[in-house]
This record gives C-alpha cells, sequence and structure tokens, in this order.
C-alpha cells in the first residue's frame, strides 16, 4: 500500500451486525438506520458470527477466562494455541506454526526475521502497509517490481545477483483482488537463491487447493507464509508457517512474537474451529470463486472494466476520490455496502470500489448492484 500521498480526512463510522447474515447496520448515531448488505468487509465466509465458532470462544471463554495474560515464553501458552499450530501445519503440510496476536505483527516478525541492513528487499509494488514497516525496521534497502511483474523481478534479481536478497509477495492482493504467478516466483527465488515472503492474509480459506491458500505445495525458496484469522478465519490473531528451523529462529529470536500478550485464548478456540469448518467444506471456496467468476463476467458485460484475479476481491477503479465516495453513496441509498478506497491506501488516480463477495450474499445481491451502478 502506498504512504507518500497527501492525507486525506478519515471518519470513523461504527457499525452493528444486523440478524440477516450478511448485513450490518450504521450505528444510530449516524442517523441511518437502514441493514445494508455487507459487500464490504472480509468475512468471506460469514463465520464470524458461525455458531460452532461463537460455541468454540465460549467454552474457551468460560474455562480459561479471555485474556492469555502473558506472552508465548511467559504464562501465555495454553493447549488451544498449541492445538492451533499444530492443526494449521498439519493443513498447509508446513513443519512449524508460530502464532501472533495479529497478520500485521506476524508480518513485521516475518520481515525482520528475514532482512537486515544487509539484506536488499525486492517487493510487489502493493504489498501490505504491515510488511512495508518491516522492511522499514530491518533497516533492509527496498526495490519494488510492478505489480504481479514477474519480468521486473527477474530483472532486479539479475541486478542484484550475489546479495542477500528477500522477495516479498501477497497470495491475494486486498485492494486489487489479483494474484500473482506465485509458482514462478518460488522458482526465481529458487534460481537465484532468494529467500520468499507470501502474505496469504485474503486467500486462506478461500482460494487454492482446498483452500489452502495459493503456496500449499510450493516449496524451495518459500521461507515463511504469513495468514490472518482475521479475514475468512472469521476470528482474530494470526501465524507464520515455515520449516522446523526457522519456526524455532523466530520462537528464540523474534520480539514480536516473544514480547507481547499471547492470543486471547478464545479467539485461538474459534480459529481453531473454523479451520475445523472450512477442511469439512471444501466447496465453499469452489463456490464462492464461482460467485466471483459470475460476478466479473457480468460487470464487464456491462461495460465495466472486468475486475483482475479470481478471487472474492472485486476491485472496480472509477479514478477520482469524488466519483468513487459518490458511487459508495448511491449504493448505500440501496442497500448495499460497498466501500471507496482511495489514496493513500492505492496509488493516486486508482481510487476504487472494493466488492467484496461472500459466501452467504442473497443471489439478488448483484442484480441490485448492477442496477445501482448502471445508474451513474
Ligand atoms: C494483506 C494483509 N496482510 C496482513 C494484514 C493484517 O492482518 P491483521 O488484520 O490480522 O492484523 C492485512 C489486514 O489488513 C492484510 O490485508
Amino acid at each position: 500500500m502506498h504512504s507518500n500521498t497527501p492525507a486525506r480526512r478519515r471518519h470513523l463510522r461504527t457499525w452493528i451486525p444486523g440478524k440477516g447474515n450478511a448485513e450490518l447496520q450504521p450505528c444510530s448515531n449516524t442517523g441511518i438506520k437502514k441493514k445494508l448488505l455487507d459487500l464490504a468487509s472480509n468475512d468471506y465466509l460469514g463465520l464470524s458470527r458461525h455458531p460452532e465458532l461463537i460455541k468454540a470462544a465460549q467454552t474457551t471463554m468460560n474455562s480459561e477466562g479471555l485474556g492469555a495474560g502473558g506472552s508465548r515464553l511467559l504464562t501465555g501458552s495454553r493447549p488451544i494455541h498449541e492445538a492451533l499450530e499444530k492443526a494449521m501445519a498439519h493443513w498447509l503440510k508446513r513443519e512449524r506454526v508460530l502464532l501472533f496476536p495479529s497478520g500485521f505483527q506476524a508480518n513485521l516478525a516475518a520481515v525482520m526475521a528475514l532482512a537486515n541492513r544487509n539484506t536488499t528487499v525486492l517487493a510487489d509494488r502493493l504489498i501490505h502497509h504491515s510488511l512495508l514497516i518491516g522492511v522499514k525496521a530491518s533497516g533492509a534497502k527496498l526495490q519494488r517490481y510492478a505489480h504481479n511483474d514477474i519480468n521486473d523481478l527477474r530483472r532486479l534479481l539479475k541486478l542484484n545477483h550475489n546479495k542477500q536478497t528477500l522477495v516479498i509477495t501477497e497470495s491475494l492482493f486486498s485492494m486489487e483482488g489479483s494474484s500473482p504467478p506465485l509458482d514462478k516466483i518460488s522458482s526465481l527465488c529458487e534460481e537465484y537463491d532468494a529467500k520468499l515472503i507470501v502474505d496469504e492474509a485474503h486467500a486462506l480459506g478461500v482460494i487454492g487447493e482446498k483452500s489452502r491458500g495459493l503456496s500449499y505445495g510450493l516449496s524451495g525458496a518459500l521461507t515463511l507464509i504469513s495468514g490472518t484469522f482475521g479475514k475468512a478465519f472469521g476470528s482474530g490473531g494470526a501465524f507464520l508457517a515455515s520449516n522446523a528451523s526457522m519456526g524455532d529462529h523466530l520462537l528464540q529470536s523474534s520480539g514480536a512474537f516473544r514480547y507481547t500478550t499471547a492470543l486471547a485464548p478464545p479467539l485461538a478456540a474459534s480459529a481453531l474451529a473454523a479451520l475445523n469448518l472450512i477442511q469439512a467444506n471444501p466447496q465453499w471456496g469452489e463456490e464462492l470463486q464461482e460467485r466471483s467468476s459470475r460476478w466479473r463476467e457480468r460487470l464487464a458485460k456491462e461495460g465495466w472494466a472486468k475486475p483482475p484475479g479470481n478471487g472474492p476481491i472485486l476491485s472496480l477503479i472509477v479514478g477520482s476520490d469524488q466519483t468513487a465516495l459518490d458511487l459508495q453513496r448511491q449504493l448505500e441509498d440501496e442497500g448495499l455496502l460497498c466501500i471507496a478506497i482511495r489514496p493513500p491506501t492505492v496509488p493516486e488516480g486508482t481510487s476504487r470500489l472494493r466488492i467484496v463477495l461472500r459466501k452467504d450474499l442473497p443471489d439478488k445481491a448483484l442484480e441490485k448492484l448492477v442496477k445501482v451502478l448502471n445508474k451513474k
């Protein structure tokens, strides 16, 4: 994400979940009382209010309380942390998984574990802010390659040959909806002896073989996978997955792991419940992907630029801030919640509507969206 652009004033809005699955309602102090269909949050599978997740959190809360009360290396480790780490490692077929309280922290830890001031980081132009902060904190030099552009990455790898190099990408870009050719990136990294971090925050539970993300099955250069439980998993917290020695290195030396209160046990319990549901329902990801391609095709048919990628994030680039905000308001008037994304979150001149699909959307949602967009 971009940070060298002028600040726009932001306003906090507060939301209450509606009774229907995919509904959000603005808090009454905004003056608007109606429920909106959620085409904006990252709760892709609608799991945040799934009874199994709620039950798991409640059971753990009743037995262990709310917070962990300490860091993992002091008094904060609970059996539920170990159970979740083991289950995630098994699911992703990686030797070691370590939990973090948030994806932001996991990303900081990942970059700081693999980069220092002697490292050159080659990062996709559009990686998440947390990864950029990690690069800054590590003291590494940063060079950015064009978004998902394997040729540009190869050019930079050649330029930095024989140097200590780390490549960073996401597998499903949160504001673009696009995905890189990860197998090619991984092979290139191997060829040039570079390490690789893949942030799977938006992909896990949603895309890839049995919804296990796009790095599933990749070997070679892939050094760390970062994921969060705050999106498709409907819970909170995050993890890094790696081989055993990297996992041990993080455990021994990562400040972002050691010096923070452990993930709240009820959140870990609901993340594990989400994992069990995702494993038992491999069709969820497939259905969401089918819906995503239907929506993409339809938007293209209606004359909009076809949103890139094939996951549940559909980015409709409209250019100016005002156009994006106007569309957001018009959609809201018709009961659809779709957020305008503006610089500095995205590059100048590429303000957009970020349309987020979820498993539990009613069928009429697409018709409604198209009707409002076509009024423009
Ligand atoms: C790509 C990406 N990585 C990491 C994060 C951070 O995850 P978390 O919300 O768990 O801190 C986010 C969330 O905003 C994200 O979009």
